[in-house]
């Protein structure tokens, strides 16, 4: 008899709802211990529920883009194979960021999510663990702006393509010292600057999607983040355009072994070359795009972004777990 061809679309069909309980276990275990000042404990929290139910999957998987190499971190490695495998045995090559925002959530500040992406095997570009300049923009504007072209230049695109003022415009810049000039420069061409303190995947969504009064996100963050947000970018129709900074010689000698170079500019797609993407984010804290874990005396309620790239489908959802033992369900809207 002839095996059952299984598609991408299959792929991600039986894999969305697991990727959502997925990043709602991590931020609820994480959001737990939020607010305590300790972002070690909060890490920790998120990273184990993600394992955990990583490894409940009927998946071949492996982590792509982790918490740090083997012998950096003990838990969701680079390398770490995860998953049960199974009937459909499908490869897939897993990002995760089981906590974007440690030191926010930490304090209990906005925007703190549970992240993760999958793809099939080869579909997520392996980026180590240094930094990237980044522009992100949302479908309108996608390829209509340059990491090469004058800051200015980008930014009228940007404009002209959402049919408003460069002064209508708010861009988001991650709050560090290395973005003086950045901020500056983004100011004096009229435009508002929105400082946020830590989460530039979160504002690569909020970037992505209509209403959030955020049109772009500029500046240096983390490489394996970009790669998080080209996989939401491409199941959003947005755009990221990424170039690699490595911080010192030995970062620079990882990207070489890697055959990733200092001087080009990635694409969405070559960051996110998958053919079938999952992606799911959940709110640990209350934010611009979601809303933080909720308790409430029989459990948590959660509220999650998911998406597919072939099943075009982008999903909010508000999910209520009762986590205790005989827990009634009462609901409220
Ligand atoms: P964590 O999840 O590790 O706390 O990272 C948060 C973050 O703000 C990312 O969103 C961003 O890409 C990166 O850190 C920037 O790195 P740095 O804090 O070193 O400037």
């Amino acid at each position: 008899m002839k095996e059952p061809q299984l598609t991408g679309m299959d792929m991600e069909r039986a894999l969305v709802l697991d990727t959502v309980r997925i990043t709602e276990q991590a931020a609820i275990a994480a959001s737990r211990v939020a607010g305590k000042g300790d972002s070690d404990l909060v890490d920790q929290a998120g990273v184990d529920a993600m394992r955990r139910v990583l490894n409940e999957l009927a998946i071949d998987g492996e982590i792509v883009i982790g918490e740090g190499e083997r012998d950096e971190a003990p838990m969701l490695y680079i390398g770490e194979k995860v998953g049960m495998a199974g009937e459909a045995n499908w490869q897939i090559d897993i990002a995760v960021d089981p906590v974007e925002g440690t030191g926010i959530a930490a304090r209990m500040v906005n925007n703190a999510v549970a992240v993760i992406a999958l793809a099939e095997k080869g579909g997520l570009f392996k980026a180590p663990d240094t930094y990237m300049e980044k522009l992100i923009v949302g479908p309108p504007a996608a390829g209509k702006v340059n990491l090469n072209w004058p800051i200015a230049a980008n930014l009228q695109n940007i404009a002209m393509s959402l049919d408003r003022a460069v002064s209508d415009l708010t861009v988001t810049i991650l709050d560090r010292p290395r973005h003086e000039a950045l901020i500056k420069e983004v100011r004096d061409a009229g435009v508002r600057v929105k400082l946020v303190g830590d989460g530039d995947v979160i504002a690569a969504l909020a970037a992505a999607v209509r209403g959030t009064n955020v049109h772009a996100v500029m500046g240096i963050g983390g490489a394996p983040e970009g790669v998080l947000a080209a996989a939401a970018l491409k199941c959003l129709g947005g755009e990221i355009q990424g170039r690699f900074k490595p911080r010192n010689d030995e970062e620079r000698k990882r990207l070489e072994a890697m055959g990733a170079s200092e001087s080009k500019v990635y694409t969405t797609e070559e960051l996110a070359p998958g053919k079938s993407i999952v992606f799911s984010a959940t709110g640990i804290t209350d934010g611009d795009l979601l809303r933080g874990v909720k308790f409430f005396k029989d459990g948590a309620r959660t509220h999650t972004i998911s998406m597919g790239y072939k099943s075009r489908i982008v999903r909010f959802s508000d999910a209520v777990h009762l986590l205790a033992e005989g827990a009634r369900v009462n609901i409220q809207v």
